[in-house]
């Protein structure tokens, strides 16, 4: 492939500066493929700071993938609550269970075996192949992909399928066959710290010789921007239902947005329907009876929709019986604390749980 540069001096530029400015990270002071493996899937589309103290709790819970095995998805679930992007902990509790039943515990240390386990696509392979295995293998997360974008200042929407192409062929260029066990985190660091998206350091950074959006004054302008697209807006009512037992929830089914968390009853608000009708019905499905009284609004973002929920509380004194088919519990607020919630349902706790 034709480069504007000797791709040995980008990495050997990288190596140096990692050296000096690379970041002391929990898993960097690590070979083991299980602890990296579990940082990789923590850091898809989550930062750094957000990830450690998650991933400081997962491993004092589960420090070996044979106590990972161990666990129920309920309790994996559980330490994930508030991390985000949940099929992430389902699919790192059905891989534990694969490479153990499958392959006597040993993780795999090459791309074709590490991408047919779940939840590890080509970037969290190569992320996984150079940090644990110290083996040269391309990665292209969001931070690699800003970088590279610069680097060869790619003016056309990066995420399109020719992009993908063209960024992965630049990213296997680059890779050296020496030290990718650091140059795998430092070109990642560099993204995070230096090449930032919206205000990039380029005075400091180790490649602004080389950088052809850096020559030509365009690195802020790049990556260009995607083109706003309207998020729906969803709404929902949801009933915060008090008995002499504690506070009625049910738990989400396994699979699926937010599978396996924990919310209050909960129904989707149809256009034209009001709140209070709905929340009637619902309740009348749960066979509860008590006054209803709406408290509150919570608003909630999430990738893909916006979500408006519409909070209701309900006293009641008879809890004898609630729908079937989900799984269904009275739980005390001390209870409630511990159990993964639903985020818009434990703001809408912290909110108006206490006015009851
Ligand atoms: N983002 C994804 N993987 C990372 C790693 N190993 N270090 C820092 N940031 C990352």
């Amino acid at each position: 492939m034709n480069l504007p540069f000797d791709p040995a001096e980008v990495s050997r530029r990288l190596l140096v500066w990692y050296g000096k400015e690379g970041r002391d990270l929990p898993w960097r002071n690590t070979r083991d493929p299980y602890r990296i493996w579990l940082s990789e899937i923590m850091l898809q589309q989550t930062t750094v700071a957000a990830v450690i103290p998650y991933y400081k709790r997962f491993l004092t819970q589960f420090p070996t993938l044979d106590a990972l095995t161990a666990a129920s998805l309920d309790d994996v679930i559980t330490l994930w609550a508030g991390l985000g992007y949940y099929s992430r902990a389902r699919n790192l509790h059905k891989t534990a269970c694969q490479i153990v039943s499958e392959q006597g515990g040993l993780f795999p240390d090459n791309l074709d075996s590490l991408m047919a386990l779940p939840g590890i696509g080509r970037s969290t392979a190569g992320a996984i192949l150079s940090i644990a295995f110290d083996k040269s293998a391309p990665i292209l997360d969001g931070n690699v992909r800003r970088v590279l974008v610069r680097l060869f200042a790619w003016l056309e929407d990066p995420r399109s399928s020719q992009a993908e192409k063209q960024l992965w062929l630049w990213a296997e260029a680059l890779t050296p066959e020496e030290k990718p066990h650091d140059y795998a985190q430092a070109i990642m660091d560099l993204g995070a710290t230096v090449c930032t998206p919206r205000d990039p350091d380029c005075d400091n950074c180790p490649l602004h010789a080389l950088c052809l959006a850096n020559k030509r004054g365009l690195a802020t302008e790049l990556p260009v921007a995607r083109r706003q697209k309207k998020v729906p807006v969803r709404q929902q009512v949801a009933l915060i239902i008090s008995a002499a037992d504690g506070l009625l929830l049910r738990q989400r089914p396994p699979e699926g947005f937010l599978g396996g968390l924990w919310e209050f009853p909960m129904i989707d608000l149809p256009p034209r329907l009001k709140a209070d009708q709905v929340a009637a019905r619902l309740l009348s499905e749960l066979c509860l009876h008590g006054s209803l009284e709406k408290v509150g609004e919570i608003r909630h973002v999430y990738s893909h929709f916006k979500l408006e929920l519409s909070v209701f509380m309900v006293n009641t004194v008879i809890a004898e019986c609630v729908a079937e088919g989900s799984k269904y519990c009275w739980c005390s607020d001390v209870e409630l604390e511990s159990l993964p919630l639903h985020g818009a349902h434990r703001k809408a706790y912290n909110q108006f749980g206490n006015n009851r």
